[in-house]
């Protein structure tokens, strides 16, 4: 039975402390976040000559933040049918979800004719990743394991789900490429657990398996009983084309694997405010699927109860429509396009500036970012001289490099790895 008294107990602040304004006026300061704190620290800075290549965000060519003009279009239909702003239920939209896991596993996959796999719609990428964490705690296992490196945030994501955070070897950071032997043997030898891989355009390094590795990890994840999480935040803009970047989750469906998947929208479509993403399994049947999703609801509900209905209208109304769905996937293309342009005149503008090391790897590397090679400490002075903003891991979001600051950029570079 409910005892007042009992409640009071609980909340006692802590010994020592005589009352909570003492407890909380030590309350110490957090550290700005490695990623987004880079924004604030950007938008603090009154040098005109700034660069923001932190959080990966896409820009176009003048350095303004894009809206696809297919989302303006698809956005408009949603406004116009004038739709209540009920509640979408704890899985979110249907149709949204439906549309989603025919992006991802393919309009002709088998495993989602035979309705083995199901989703809910999420808060971004970001909401999947946690919801999946705090499943997995509860009906998985105890720990993860995420490539070294990954993306800042998945660490801090699974550690506060209640599992035990391990990785696998993943980038030769001798020769800016992936290790795919010490990938391998690192899944061989780890005992059953869920491995997190990044579907396309991975996540700092810009380096993926082709699909010959694609297999073999494959291979490697049956035979030591792992189970595959798929983080797919970029579909589209590895290679241009959504289809061929979702090739490696398609794969390893049709290699048997009961698996998850995140989605994000934030970059493909853009819509990194409006908080959209998917999370799905594919189960061993009908009822299996059925049953998880259930629990990801249960997961759902006491953390944020449903997801909120604008964003996952929009991208319904692409994908439900051939023309626009079109549209998004040419859109798609250019700001990929445009990327890889980007690649291509900094990596030239650093050789042009006489520099000796190699930038190769500027060109090689796929997706949003380049991983530079450059020391926190070069990152720092990057900084501090020359107003550039970028990760201290030396991850640099390609993203944000235009025609007009390359120049600056391809110069601070130079000077700090001189
Ligand atoms: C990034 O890696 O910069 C993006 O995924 C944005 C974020 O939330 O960190």
């Amino acid at each position: 039975m409910f005892s007042y008294a009992r409640t009071i107990a609980l909340r006692q602040p802590l010994i020592g402390a005589r009352s909570f304004s003492a407890v909380l006026t030590s309350v110490p300061a957090g550290p700005p976040d490695a990623i987004i704190g880079l924004t604030d620290a950007y938008n603090s800075s009154t040098a005109p000559h700034k660069v923001n290549v932190g959080v990966g965000a896409y820009r176009d060519d003048s350095g303004k933040p894009y809206v696809l003009p297919v989302v303006k279009e698809a956005e408009a239909r949603v406004v116009e049918k004038g739709l209540n702003k009920e509640y979408a239920g704890i899985a979110g939209i249907a149709g949204f979800v439906d549309r989603s896991l025919e992006f991802a596993y393919g309009k002709s996959s088998d495993a989602l004719k035979s309705s083995r796999v199901k989703g809910v719609q999420t808060l971004s990428g970001t909401g999947g990743l946690r919801v999946w964490g705090e499943f997995w705690k509860k009906f998985g296992g105890d720990g993860i394991l995420l490539p070294d490196p990954s993306w800042g945030n998945h660490t801090p994501i699974f550690k506060n789900s209640g599992l035990d955070v391990g990785t696998y070897r993943y980038f030769d950071y001798k020769n800016s490429k992936l290790n795919i032997d010490g990938m391998l043997e690192d899944l061989s030898k780890a005992s059953p657990t869920c491995v997190l891989l990044h579907a396309c355009a991975h996540n700092p390094t810009g380096c993926d398996p082709d699909m010959g590795q694609w297999k073999a990890v494959s291979d490697v994840i049956k035979e030591a009983g792992h189970y595959t999480f798929f983080d797919c935040a970029y579909q589209g803009f590895a290679s241009g084309d959504a289809e061929k970047d979702a090739a490696s989750i398609r794969m390893f469906v049709d290699e048997g694997h009961d698996m998850a998947l995140v989605q994000s929208y934030s970059k493909n479509f853009g819509l990194y405010g409006e908080r959209v993403g998917c999370l799905s399994v594919v189960g061993s049947d009908v009822e299996n699927a059925a049953n998880i999703v259930s629990q990801l609801k249960i997961c759902i509900r006491p953390n944020y109860s449903n997801p909120p209905v604008h964003g996952a209208r929009i991208v319904e109304e692409v994908l439900s429509d051939a023309k626009l769905e079109q549209e998004f996937r040419d859109q798609c293309k250019d700001m990929s396009e445009r990327i890889i342009l980007m690649r291509s005149l900094l990596r030239s503008t650093l050789e042009g500036l006489g520099s000796t090391k190699s930038w190769d790897h500027i060109t090689s590397q796929i997706g949003m970012f380049c991983f530079s090679g450059l020391s926190a400490e070069q990152v720092d002075r990057l900084k501090v001289e020359f107003d550039i903003f970028c990760t201290r891991d030396g991850r640099i979001s390609m993203a944000g490099v235009t025609q007009s600051n390359v120049e600056h950029l391809a110069a601070s570079i130079h000077e700090v790895t001189k």
